[in-house]
C-alpha cells in the first residue's frame, strides 16, 4: 500500500502557475511507472481538467461527492493517454455550486476529510495526490488544506501581490489550522516566473521580500523560470522533459528536475 503524499501548490493570488506546476509535477513523477498519481481539480475554472482531459465532459466532479459518491466512481482513469499512471478527479463550471451546498453542512471544513477516510482504500493506492484549488481562501480550500500533508506556496517574481497573498494566506491558515489542531503543513515557498533581467519592479519585489522574514526563510533554492516551453509542453499534454527530449541539455529541463529533487529532499514529494 502506498504512503500517499497529498499536496497542493497554493496562493490567494491568482494566475501564478499553480495549475501548470501541478500538472507538470504530475507528468514528471509519472515517468516512474511504479508510482500512481491522482490529480484532483477543485477549481471552478477547471483549467487543469481542460489541459489534462478535455474542455467539455459529463463526468462526475467533487460536487457529486456531496451525494456521497464512491471515490471509484468519481475518479477518471488515465485521462491523458501519454501517462497511464495518472488519474483525475475532474472539475467543471458546476463546481460553482460546491461552496454554497457545503456551507450549511455540519463540520463543513472537514467534509472532504471524512469522505477521504471513507474511501481510504481507493485513495491510499496513490503515491501522490496533487490538488489544484481556486485562488481563494474559501471552504473548498480549507477542506483540502486540512487533508494536505504539504502546502507549497507559489510566489511570482516581480509580483508583489503574490507576496502579499502568500503572507495573508499564511496568517489566516495559522489561525484556522490551530483551531482544527492541524500541524503546520506549509512546507516551502517556491519562486516561479523567475526572470534574470533586473528591473525597477524586481527591485521593489526584492525589497518587499526582505520584509517577510518568514517567507524568505522557507524559500526553495530551486525555482521555475518564465519559459514558453512549459506552455507548449502543456498544450501537447507532455511533461517538460518529454517535450524537450530531442533537445540537448535544455536549462529548463534541468531546473524543473532540480525543483522536484528539492521537493523530494524536503519530504513534500
Ligand atoms: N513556467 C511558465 N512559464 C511561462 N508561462 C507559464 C509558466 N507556467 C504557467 N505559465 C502560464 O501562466 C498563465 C497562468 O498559469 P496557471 O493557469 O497555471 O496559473 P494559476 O495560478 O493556476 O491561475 P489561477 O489562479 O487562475 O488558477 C497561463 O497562461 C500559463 O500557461
Ligand atoms: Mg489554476
Amino acid at each position: 500500500m502506498a504512503d500517499t503524499k497529498l499536496l497542493t501548490y497554493f496562493n490567494i493570488k491568482g494566475g501564478i502557475y499553480k495549475t501548470t506546476t501541478s500538472i507538470m509535477t504530475a507528468y514528471e513523477l509519472a515517468k516512474d511507472k511504479d508510482k500512481k498519481i491522482l490529480l484532483w481539480d477543485l477549481d471552478v475554472q477547471a483549467n487543469l481538467t481542460q489541459y489534462v482531459y478535455k474542455v467539455n465532459h459529463d463526468r462526475m466532479t467533487t460536487l457529486d461527492i456531496l451525494k456521497d459518491v464512491d471515490a471509484k466512481d468519481v475518479i477518471i482513469k488515465a485521462p491523458n493517454a501519454n501517462y497511464a499512471n495518472i488519474d483525475l478527479i475532474a472539475s467543471d463550471i458546476q463546481m460553482a455550486r460546491f461552496e454554497q451546498e457545503l456551507s450549511p453542512l455540519p463540520a463543513r471544513e472537514k467534509f472532504l476529510y471524512r469522505w477521504y477516510m471513507e474511501n481510504f482504500n481507493t485513495l491510499n493506492e496513490y503515491d501522490y495526490i496533487i490538488c489544484d484549488l481556486s485562488p481563494r481562501y474559501d471552504l473548498t480550500a480549507k477542506n483540502i488544506l486540512l487533508l494536505a500533508d504539504s502546502v507549497v506556496i507559489l510566489v511570482q517574481d516581480k509580483n508583489v501581490s503574490s507576496l502579499r497573498g502568500a503572507d495573508l494566506f499564511k496568517q489566516l491558515w495559522d489561525v484556522d489550522r490551530t483551531y482544527f489542531d492541524k500541524e503546520d503543513n506549509i512546507k516551502n515557498i517556491m519562486l516561479v516566473g523567475f526572470e534574470k533581467k533586473k528591473t525597477q519592479v524586481s527591485e521593489a519585489f526584492d525589497s518587499y521580500l526582505e520584509s517577510f522574514e518568514d517567507l524568505r526563510s522557507m524559500m526553495l533554492n530551486t525555482y521555475i523560470r518564465k519559459n514558453e516551453f512549459v506552455e507548449k509542453a502543456l498544450l501537447k499534454k507532455l511533461s517538460l522533459t518529454d517535450f524537450l527530449k530531442d533537445t540537448k541539455d535544455h536549462f529548463s529541463r534541468q531546473e524543473f528536475t532540480a525543483m522536484l529533487e528539492e521537493l523530494k529532499e524536503k519530504g513534500v514529494l
